[in-house]
């Protein structure tokens, strides 16, 4: 929900309009709050803003990485409202109201997230500059499985369980590109870090 959209121009060095990635003068703004990572930040943004922008530029949270800009590489995936969304393609207006979860956000104090933890472990990266994306897309991607949801690849669909082989795990994480072909220790990286939410969860239970 957007809260405030200007009719007027942005004016020129505000506080909220400086810096990196400031409101060009002259150009209809929005104010709006993002929640980022469990934490609110008003921001009055050129209304052309993109969540990626938004996050890289005036909130400083650099881990999500722009690769192509155009909904290609999944350089750029976050999580909004638990959905794995490619950030370069939602104006950062239409997140407000929403739950934004950055590779930042992903960790619980010093412990790592199971999911970084195993690409970690795997040595699942080589430059690292799609690891966050591939990383926020590996955890709403084992959500979605989890649901039930099928993929393209998935031969029985009645059976409401995912069996996560590694003709899924490459069908579910195809829109995140490794330009370093750093596959060979993704898809075993994923597969431990589904092994470790099920263990989890059945610790959890008993
Ligand atoms: S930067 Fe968003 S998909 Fe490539
Ligand atoms: S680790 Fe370099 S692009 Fe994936």
């Amino acid at each position: 929900m957007v809260s405030q959209v200007s009719a007027e121009t942005s004016p020129p060095n505000t506080s909220t309009s400086t810096g990196p990635g400031a409101n060009p003068p002259g150009v209809p703004t929005t104010s709006i709050t993002l929640t980022v990572n469990g934490s609110p930040h008003p921001l009055v943004v050129d209304n052309r803003t993109s969540l990626l922008d938004a996050l890289r530029e005036r909130l400083d949270l650099t881990g999500s990485k722009k690769g192509c800009d155009h909904g290609q590489c999944g350089a750029c995936t976050v999580l909004v409202d638990g959905r794995r969304t490619n950030s370069c393609l939602v104006l950062a207006v239409s997140a407000e109201g929403s739950d934004v979860t950055t590779v930042e956000g992903l960790a619980d104090g010093n412990a790592l997230h199971p999911v970084q933890q195993a690409f970690l472990d795997r040595d699942a990266y080589q430059c690292g500059y799609c690891t966050p994306g591939q990383i926020c897309s590996t955890v709403g991607m084992l959500e979605e499985a989890r649901a039930g949801m099928p993929s393209h690849v998935t031969t029985d669909i009645t059976n409401g369980e995912i069996d996560l082989d590694d003709e899924e795990v490459r069908e579910r994480l195809s829109g995140n590109l490794c330009r370093c072909g750093a596959y060979l220790n993704i898809v075993p990286a994923v597969h431990d870090a589904a092994c470790a939410h099920d263990d989890a969860t059945e610790g959890a239970t008993r």
